[in-house]
């Protein structure tokens, strides 16, 4: 097939925006057929790097080859582009251009004949229906409907336009267009930020059938391991390349940050004992040839530098203005009906004073619904009273289609209230991540895990004490997701939110609720303890039905392992001090000694920094057969050099204490 041949190569390319590299003589291959997850924690340049694909960005150093006629395919993470006025169906059903330019000939063909019949209009008409069948044309209707249902748009919604739908369906829409599309190279942008979990395990199904390439960027770990076979990486202003799915990425940039660490420890410890000398000998006449030397090596010495994933400065502070009585929410006979559509039977709910509840389930369900009744933008039926002095403030996904694209981040943090001064809104900014010069960036230009950011700090900086959070996650990456789980858990109001992801409800979550057949539910205990509780309804069910069966099974206990913490004892160096005189001759002797085994450090530091730039080419970091390799070899000179320099530190310590002396 056509796209088998197709390959796409950046090379050595550099992109910056105002003089801040993202990329900086990076190089990125696209393979035939491979199915690609694009990571990288939020704004280092994932959405930047497929808008350089797509060509919507012109590359200005380096090269990007492709072949002319390759169709490429790009679902952006920008919704507010997409406005359009057509209905879903047509918008879906566009995505092949060249079918809706036969159909409207073949429809211009068909009247032409009827107002009056000619040969050839007749023999043009034919040809252009035997086109149209050929490439598909009497199931691109049906596929298309498929498509739709399967991204969970209702019959009934598909002859309303596009721009009257929110943004998370609108992109369902895009999505929909391009899949029918098939391109050879799809980009596809967060694509699961906007979907319900039955959406997401359909579209795992749609793209594990897929013939064509793809590259999707995603903060999804779950959903990489069921898409993807390699893994690109963005992070220090470079592409990394990783084969297999997520899991095994891991494991392959565990080694390779422990790498780089090691290394940049070493020459660390290397800088500290040159600069030890330096400092030891710095007034010593007759040591300051050997001073000099050291400090024009210093000079020469090329740093490593560990730009560490973690950004330990994000630190999210959620204050509240004034404490509220102990009942937060009292939900009494509550009922919700959409139509015909019955959301909640008559249900009844408290939340109290510091609960962390997360609200789980499938989509559709009404998981949103519920959270804006809780609010009190939603109508119910029956009471929802909220507690005394309660103050509550609510986020959604709709919040990021609402930044007024045109502000910088501060005028856009002000629009919340007056009441707060430049250097209080600069604060909250730099909680957010957001330092120096950056509170100045248009809204337009934000990634969309900054734009995440922006819009929680609008819901938080109103010292609300009830957070009503929906997805508050999604465009957030790993790291930013840890840090706002920690802030939850230390906030000192309470929250109901709704969550798809895992490792967040775990972390913070207090009460777990869900509807079920209609009924909202609530399981006081951690998500850990409800998912235990949930399964062994599941399997008292299964159990029930099989004594149905007249089968009796017993139940084997669990058994529970603990780990037992192994004590590390500290060693303790024993310091000796002397009086003793040494001859000229002694000292020489551990001078030389002192001599060689700098030599011998200094080339197996060599040998390891030559493996280690090894280890970080693209052919190697390609291949994990050559990893292991290599990283074996790496080890065992780097456990010579370990060796070497703690001989090299005792001579050294020797040969300082003969000059004591
Ligand atoms: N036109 C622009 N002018 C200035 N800065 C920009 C522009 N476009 C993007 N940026 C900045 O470049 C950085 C990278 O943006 P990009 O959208 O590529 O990040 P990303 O890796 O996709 O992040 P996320 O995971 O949050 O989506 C961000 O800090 C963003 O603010
Ligand atoms: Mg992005």
């Amino acid at each position: 097939m056509a796209y088998l041949c197709k390959v796409l190569a950046l090379n050595d390319f550099s992109f910056e925006f105002a003089g801040r590299y993202l990329f900086k003589n990076a190089s990125w291959h696209i393979k035939p057929s491979e199915k690609i997850g694009l990571v990288g924690l939020n704004g280092t340049g994932k959405s930047t790097l497929l808008r350089l694909i797509s060509g919507d960005y012109e590359l200005r150093e380096g090269t990007l080859s492709k072949p002319s006629d390759l169709r490429i395919g790009f679902l952006n993470q920008d919704l507010l582009s997409m406005d359009v006025g057509d209905c879903v169906r047509d918008v879906v059903l566009g995505g092949r251009e060249d079918l809706v330019h036969l159909e409207s000939e073949i429809d211009r063909l068909i009247q032409k004949i009827e107002i009056e019949y000619d040969d050839v209009t007749m023999q043009r008409l034919a040809d252009a229906q035997e086109r149209f069948g050929a490439l598909g044309g009497y199931e691109w209707h049906a596929e298309g409907d498929k498509i739709l249902e399967g991204l969970g748009f209702p019959t009934s919604s598909l002859d309303r336009p596009l721009r009257e739908f929110s943004g998370g369906w609108r992109m369902r829409a895009m999505l929909g267009k391009l899949l029918l599309q098939a391109p050879d190279l799809l980009l596809l942008d967060e694509p699961t930020n906007h979907l319900d979990l039955p959406t997401i395990q359909w579209l795992e199904d749609y793209l594990a059938n897929y013939e064509g390439t793809y590259v999707i960027v995603s903060h999804d770990p779950y959903f990489l391991d069921r898409t993807v076979n390699r893994i690109a990486e963005v992070a220090h202003q470079q592409v990394f390349h990783y084969k297999g799915n997520y899991n095994e990425f891991l494991e392959q940039k565990e080694e390779r940050d422990a790498l780089m660490m090691r290394k940049y420890e070493n020459q660390q410890d290397y800088i500290r004992q040159q600069m030890k000398f330096i400092s030891r000998f710095r007034a010593k006449a007759s040591k300051a040839t050997a001073v000099q030397s050291r400090v024009k090596m210093l000079d020469k010495i090329e740093k490593i530098e560990v730009r560490q994933d973690e950004r330990k400065d994000f630190d999210i502070r959620f204050n509240i203005r004034v404490t509220p009585g102990k009942v937060i929410a009292d939900l009494k006979d509550v009922t919700k009906s959409y139509g015909d559509l019955e959301i909640l039977k008559t249900s009844q709910a408290q939340i109290l004073r510091g609960d962390k509840i997360a609200l789980v389930g499938a989509n559709g369900k009404g998981k949103s619904t519920v959270l804006r009744m809780v609010h009190g933008s939603e109508p119910a039926g029956g009471i929802i009273e909220q507690g005394w002095n309660v103050e509550s403030a609510f986020f959604a996904q709709h919040q990021l289609e609402a930044l007024n694209l045109k502000n910088d981040l501060l005028s856009e943090l002000a629009t919340v209230s007056a009441e707060y001064t430049d250097w209080e809104l600069r604060t909250v900014l730099g909680c957010f991540l957001f330092t120096g010069d950056e509170v100045f960036k248009k809204v337009k230009v934000l990634s969309g895990g900054e734009k995440s950011r922006l819009a929680l700090a609008k819901t938080l900086i109103t010292q609300s004490n009830f957070l009503l959070l929906d997805e508050p996650t999604n465009h957030l990456d790993m790291f930013s997701t840890a840090v706002l789980a920690e802030s939850l858990i230390d906030y000192a109001g309470s929250c109901l939110f709704v969550s798809h992801d895992r490792t967040f409800i775990s972390k913070v979550a207090n009460k777990i609720w869900w509807i079920e057949d209609g009924y909202l539910k609530e399981y006081p205990g951690t998500f850990e303890e409800y998912n235990e509780w949930n399964s062994q309804r599941v399997a008292e069910d299964m159990r029930l039905a099989k004594l149905d069966d007249g089968k009796k099974k017993s139940a084997s206990a669990a058994a529970v392992t603990a780990n037992k913490p192994s004590a590390s004892v500290g060693a303790v160096a024993a310091v000796h001090t002397s009086s003793k005189s040494y001859s000229k001759n002694e000292i020489k002797k551990v001078e030389d000694a002192m001599n060689v085994k700098e030599q011998e450090m200094n080339a197996l530091a060599e040998e390891k920094t030559a493996l280690e730039v090894q280890l970080h080419s693209p052919e190697v970091a390609s291949s994990f057969e050559k990893v292991a390799r290599i990283t074996e070899s790496y080890e065992s000179v780097n456990a010579a050099h370990a060796m070497a320099k703690a001989a090299y530190e005792q001579l050294f310590e020797e040969w300082m204490m003969m000059q004591d002396s």
